[in-house]
């Protein structure tokens, strides 16, 4: 997958088109995470049963990753479910469940075929076993794959993830004999997110303003872009504008207003 595909796909002087030749390729966010919300109310509205709306979002899970390896985006991560997902209904929760087992298990030789690793951000063990055994299979199969980095956070949530981290600091201090000393890069590095950068953006789907436990940690400088648009709706011409505006935000990290070029 490569950015020739995107002009092969798209024709000049499309929405798509247009949107792809105002992004600037060599400033792209380094890691792009998406809150994939809005599949209930999708469903809601064409009088189908919820599980519908999850069952379409995977048409827009294939879209957002094929656009991100073909951009070139180093890495992009999904929030498929998180630890609080498992209040909803039995039955939408094993319908997920069977989804994520069928996306990996039919888009595996795509992944393969794209040079895309497949990596599971959250509480893995805690999933059914044979979903573990799925997402084990993806992950050792396209483990030394160097293109996009795709992670799904799969029962996952920001404030268990923080608290898995300190649990491994403290375990390793025990084990080791010695005292710690905490810095940033040393809590960084027990998340599950070690060694991956932190999101430039993050993109939250259906118009609510929250972030919702979401890698709380890494989203310290992440910029927000939230569309109206339901995830099942999600295609590339929105990802396209989200990177557009992203570009155009002035970047400070707590320090002063850099003047941008204009030109
Ligand atoms: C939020 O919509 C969406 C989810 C909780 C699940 C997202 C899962 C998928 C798109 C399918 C599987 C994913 C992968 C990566 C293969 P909601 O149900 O909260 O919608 P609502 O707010 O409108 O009710």
């Amino acid at each position: 997958m490569s950015r020739q595909d995107i002009l092969d796909t798209t024709v000049e002087g499309s929405v798509e088109r247009t949107l792809f030749e105002q992004i600037e390729l060599e400033r792209l966010p380094q890691h792009i995470a998406i809150i994939m919300d809005g599949n209930g109310r999708w469903a809601k509205g064409r009088n189908l049963p919820r599980v519908e709306g999850h069952r379409a979002g995977i048409k827009s899970v294939r879209e957002a990753v094929e656009t991100c390896a073909r951009l070139d985006v180093p890495v992009l991560t999904l929030y498929a479910f998180s630890v609080e997902n498992w209040k909803r209904p039995r039955t939408e929760v094993d319908v997920l469940m069977k989804l994520l087992k069928q996306y990996l298990r039919l888009e595996l030789s795509t992944l393969m075929k794209n040079n895309i690793r497949f990596r599971v951000l959250g509480r893995t063990p805690e999933l059914p076993a044979d979903v573990v055994e799925e997402l084990e299979a993806g992950m050792e199969r396209t483990r030394d794959n160097h293109g996009l980095l795709f992670n799904i956070a799969l029962n996952y949530g920001g404030r268990t993830e923080i608290v898995d981290a300190c649990q491994s600091i403290v375990n390793e201090a025990v084990a080791n004999e010695k005292p710690v000393v905490v810095d940033e890069a040393l809590f960084a590095s027990h998340l599950y997110t070690a060694g991956i950068a932190d999101p430039d953006l993050l993109i939250r789907t259906s118009g609510e303003l929250r972030v919702s436990n979401f890698l709380l940690w890494q989203i310290a400088y992440a910029e927000l872009w939230v569309t109206e648009t339901l995830w099942p709706d999600f295609r590339k011409r929105e990802l396209f504008r989200a990177i557009i505006d992203y570009q155009k935000r002035d970047r400070r990290y707590g320090g002063i207003a850099a003047t941008r070029s204009t030109a």
